[in-house]
């Protein structure tokens, strides 16, 4: 089911198959956004509630016609233009008011969209071919680590996709390895709702004005409290002695310490295969030593604290 043609790939996609495809964060399952029966298969694959919207990927901001309402305010369409000419191709999802192109079924029935231009050429390439929008969340299953190797998604989703029908495209691992930043842009002054490689004070900088920063309530769903859980029981710690004290308690347990916290770079690149590690080497915890919040530093802290509440053997995990 691996495959790096592109051929194929946009034929599975063209007669409503599901693609995983490669990012620069992590891979998404993506269906054409126009087909509303590919996007129903999405959620049956990953196992996600419907009413959880998804992103709509597109080559670019010149592709963005009919996918954000054009009678939308000219103030919300001035920070579009100033977000894509600064971060597109990147990291960044704008919640934006929907265009005639965007389905129901994409969105939940919500009257936004999330839209964003990912940096991996490959897809890049996909998108420009499709001449449409992919409709892709992170192609793991519902509440779990999201991926960011071929193999990876193959290992959470084998099972789920249809060799005949689906593919997944290698384009090796993802350089990002955490999830865009979404900042919705239909509220003043705008909200960051998800924190990822683009910060709140990146936006408020390319803006001019004040952004609200990814804490308080919020309406992604990236939001559930327990969220990108392994298996393995997750802890985190503020500092290295704090470690070394939590390890010294789990006496006769398989416990490894994960502190990346002197390159943040490459401890976002690394978290999600770090997690799925954990899981692979049958630990009974990971204790994760929670970088500075400051730029990557605030997505990482997200995860790995979302991480260990869905991974807490003493309560539910609402997100299955
Ligand atoms: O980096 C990424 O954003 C990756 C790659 C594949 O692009 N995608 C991704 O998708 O992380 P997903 O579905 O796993 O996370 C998207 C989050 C979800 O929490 C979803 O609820 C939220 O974005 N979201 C999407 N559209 C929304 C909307 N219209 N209103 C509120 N939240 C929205
Ligand atoms: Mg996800």
């Amino acid at each position: 089911m691996i495959t790096r043609d592109l051929d194929l790939a946009l034929d599975r996609l063209r007669h409503g198959g599901l693609v995983a495809i490669p990012t620069e964060t992590v891979y998404g399952l993506a269906a054409d956004a126009e087909q509303p029966d590919a996007v129903h298969r999405i959620f049956a694959a990953k196992g996600r509630p419907a009413d959880h919207p998804l992103i709509v990927h597109l080559a670019g901001i010149e592709a963005a016609d009919g996918w954000i309402d054009p009678s939308a305010d000219d103030r919300v369409l001035g920070w579009v233009a100033a977000l894509a000419a600064a971060c597109w191709p990147g990291p960044l999802t704008m919640l934006v008011p929907r265009g005639p192109r965007v389905l129901d079924a994409v969105t939940g029935g919500r009257p936004t969209v999330g839209i964003r231009v990912p940096a991996h050429p490959l897809t890049l390439q996909l998108l420009e071919r499709l001449a449409g929008g992919l409709a892709a969340p992170s192609a793991n299953r519902f509440g779990r680590v999201s991926p960011t190797t071929a193999a990876h998604v193959l290992s959470d989703l084998a099972g789920h996709l249809d060799p005949e029908r689906d593919a997944i495209l290698d384009g090796g691992a993802c350089p990002i390895g955490v999830e865009s930043t979404i900042v919705d842009l239909t509220v003043t002054p705008p909200q960051v709702l998800r924190s990822g490689g683009i910060d709140a004070a990146d936006i408020a900088r390319i803006l001019s004005i004040e952004v609200t920063g990814a804490s308080g309530p919020s309406r992604a769903s990236g939001m559930l409290i327990a969220h990108y859980a392994p298996a393995c029981e997750v802890v985190v710690v503020d500092d290295a002695a704090a470690a070394a004290i939590e390890v010294a308690s789990r006496q006769g347990q398989r416990v490894r310490v994960l502190d990346r916290t002197d390159d943040l770079v490459t401890a976002a690149r690394e978290l999600y295969a770090d997690l799925r590690r954990a899981d692979d080497d049958g630990l009974d915890a990971l204790v994760a030593v929670l970088p500075p919040a400051e730029g990557l530093g605030h997505a990482l802290r997200d995860r790995l604290v979302k991480a260990s509440v869905g991974s807490r053997r003493d309560r539910p995990n609402p997100a299955g």
